[in-house]
């Protein structure tokens, strides 16, 4: 039975990316009506399936305004920004421009429209390294490289903003995204990806040599970095979870993202090694800097708060719909 579609709109920024295309698909299955806003600049048109996509800027609070005002957007969902850790190193003015200051003007714009709520793309990187490798949401926060502070300052002006009576809102902290759709519409297309398990499937389709290992001396069971992955499937789905929670007046917060147990880069490469059916090339090199040893999600809050249930919980899935898609890009 096709359902019928809300009059007011969600804009979606970054709804042509790797994770807010996701995000998008299931909003659309599910009846909404979506809005994408995204420059194309890591995105790519052909990933926004059933949405309108506008291409531009978040912090264009002209063309913002414009949108919110044209679709009638109650929601929105905030996924457009920058999210490669070593770049905010090199690069941290860019960082703070593109995910702080962009999201100030999209928040000015949502506080003036009277936009109702908020999803907000965090990551896992607002906790740093946080003692004994889980980060639960009363951890204390203190990121250790740009990419981590630009989201954490949306963060707090996101928090402020609805103390100020602007918009609820919910933020997710990402842990480790990893795969792709199951029926292969859209997937990870990023260029020059740094992320583990892409890389792993890029190296194991000889797109590279080999992938390296970064340290092999932590203190962790097999020496390698332990991080909790999460199929962007189970992710999308706490996005709309979200959405729910706030439509039934839900309180602002903010939630872990993640299954709550991890695994090493080296159980990572065998489970893409089963999913190839061949060994993954690898060399080990020293560590990479600003890495911590082991990062995991206490996950006990998202299910609690929104009732939010993953059903893909299984590394050698999550590197099986990595692995599909990685073969259909040429
Ligand atoms: C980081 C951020 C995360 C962010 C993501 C996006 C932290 C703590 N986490 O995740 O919030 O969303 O970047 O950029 O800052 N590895 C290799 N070889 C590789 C690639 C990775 O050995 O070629 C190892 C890393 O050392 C790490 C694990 O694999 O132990 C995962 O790394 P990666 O996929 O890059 O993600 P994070 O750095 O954990």
């Amino acid at each position: 039975m096709t359902k019928q579609p809300r009059s007011s709109a969600i804009l979606v920024t970054g709804g042509a990316g790797y994770i807010g295309s996701h995000v998008v698909l299931q909003l659309v299955e599910a009846g909404e009506r979506v809005v994408v806003l995204d420059d194309l600049s890591t995105g790519f048109r052909d990933a926004v399936i059933g949405a309108e996509l506008v291409v531009g800027n978040v912090g264009d609070r002209g063309l913002v305004s414009r949108l919110f005002h044209e679709h009638d957007v109650d929601t929105v969902m905030h996924f457009a920004a920058r999210t490669i850790v070593p770049e905010s190193v090199a690069d941290p003015l860019r960082y703070y421009g593109n995910n702080t200051c962009a999201t100030r003007n999209l928040l000015e714009c949502c506080r003036d429209a009277k936009v109702k709520q908020i999803v907000f793309s965090s990551t896992a990187a607002v906790y740093g390294t946080p003692e004994g490798g889980r980060a639960s949401e009363d951890t204390p926060t203190a990121p250790i490289n740009p990419y981590g502070s630009s989201k954490l300052m949306s963060e707090w002006m996101l928090r402020d903003l609805a103390a100020a009576g602007g918009p609820r809102y919910v933020a997710l902290r990402y842990f480790n995204v990893a795969g792709c759709d199951p029926e292969g519409r859209i997937g990870q297309s990023t260029k020059n990806a740094t992320l583990l398990v892409k890389v792993a499937c890029e190296a194991a389709l000889g797109k590279r040599r080999h992938l390296s290992i970064f340290g092999t001396d932590y203190d962790t069971p097999d020496g390698t970095g332990v991080r909790d992955y999460i199929h962007v499937v189970d992710l999308a789905r706490a996005h709309l979870d979200a959405l729910k929670y706030l439509r039934n007046g839900g309180v602002s917060t903010r939630l872990n993202c993640g299954y709550g147990h991890g695994y090493s880069v080296r159980e990572v490469l065998a489970a893409v090694g089963r999913a190839h059916g061949g060994a993954v090339p690898f060399v080990e090199e020293p560590r990479r800097e600003g890495d911590p040893p082991s990062l995991v999600a206490v996950a006990a809050r998202i299910r609690a708060t929104l009732g939010w249930t993953p059903h893909h919980d299984d590394l050698d899935f999550i590197a099986r719909t990595a692995m599909a898609w990685e073969r259909k890009l040429d």
